[in-house]
């Protein structure tokens, strides 16, 4: 007889699950029987997931279209699904973006629009739902951070790599304070995955140029997530050539590393320099 699928009347909550890698997570933990939360700004989006994850795997799905760069957000989640007596047994913090230019010719109400969406949320959240779920004795939190978060800042997109070193050093210490409550916390670091994100960032062009074999795509991504969290690993750095890079970056000669990331312009693109003049 087939076991039951371990999500089986279990909800997990994703944010920014209207596209690339969050909606790829979304149908993973879908495939494993959880019932979903799926938060982002796209309702649209949103819906026609929850369709497809209802006909293909017949889990139930609630839809919040919320922005999470207002700092109301993530409470209003906590409070809305806590009065529905919806409890949520695996967060994944996913939402993110970059902004690209230099920091001088952005404007700040970018830059704090990404603190609050990659900071500020993702520990909220974390703050919110951690705690019902060590009590329950069970809960499974994903942080997408990213291979940037292992690497020295680059030149332009100048809060990214800051914001997912940030995720990452906090996953590793609520993976360490949740020992033996049976609560896992992982930081997921993927390095180029195809998704909207550099079309967001506006640096599609610069990215078409990097060869075919550095990236990887998000459905792989997120089922090695998926299998890392369940695993309870605090750090989770996909595919092979990211994790060299990351090793090479911890191995080399420091002033060697930094020498190579002033080569790395792809984050430098004026494109907000004149959208920010605006
Ligand atoms: N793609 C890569 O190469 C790569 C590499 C390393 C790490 N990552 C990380 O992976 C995560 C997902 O990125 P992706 O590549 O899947 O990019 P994506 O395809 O652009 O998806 C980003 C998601 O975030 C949501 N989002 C953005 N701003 C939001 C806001 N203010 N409020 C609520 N939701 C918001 C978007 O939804 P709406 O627009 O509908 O709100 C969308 O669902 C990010 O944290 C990113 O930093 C990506």
């Amino acid at each position: 007889m087939a076991s039951e699928p371990i999500g089986k009347s279990r909800t997990a909550l994703i944010t920014g699950a209207s596209a690339g890698i969050g909606r790829e997570i979304a149908l993973v933990f879908a495939s494993e029987g959880f019932h979903l939360v799926l938060v982002a700004r796209r309702k649209d989006r949103l819906e026609a997931l929850a369709q497809e994850t209802k006909g293909k795997y017949g889990v139930e799905t609630h839809i919040i279209a919320a922005d999470l760069s207002d700092p109301a957000t993530p409470r209003r989640l906590f409070d809305d699904l806590a009065a529905q007596h919806i409890m949520i047994d695996a967060l994944v913090n996913n939402a993110g973006y970059s902004v690209t230019g230099y920091f001088r010719d952005t404007k700040w109400a970018d830059q704090a629009g990404l603190i609050q969406v990659m900071v500020t949320s993702y520990a909220e959240l974390c703050h919110l739902f951690g705690p019902g779920m060590a009590a329950r004795g069970y809960g499974r939190i994903i942080n997408v951070a990213s291979l940037a978060g292992h690497l020295p800042g680059a030149a332009g997109g100048t809060l990214y790599a800051a914001a997912k070193s940030f995720v990452i050093k906090m996953s590793e210490s609520l993976s360490l304070e949740n020992i033996g409550n049976n609560v896992h916390v992982t930081a997921l670091c993927p390095g180029f995955t195809y998704s909207e994100f550099h079309d967001v960032a506006g640096n599609r062009e610069q990215m078409n140029k990097l060869p075919k074999f550095i990236w990887m795509t998000g459905d792989v991504v997120a089922r090695q997530a998926y299998d890392a969290v369940m695993e309870g690993r605090p750090v989770i750095i996909n595919g092979r050539i990211n994790n060299f890079i990351a090793l090479l970056a911890r191995l080399l000669p420091q002033r060697l590393v930094h020498g190579l990331m002033a080569r790395n312009k792809r984050n430098a693109v004026a494109r907000t320099k004149t959208e920010n003049a605006a």
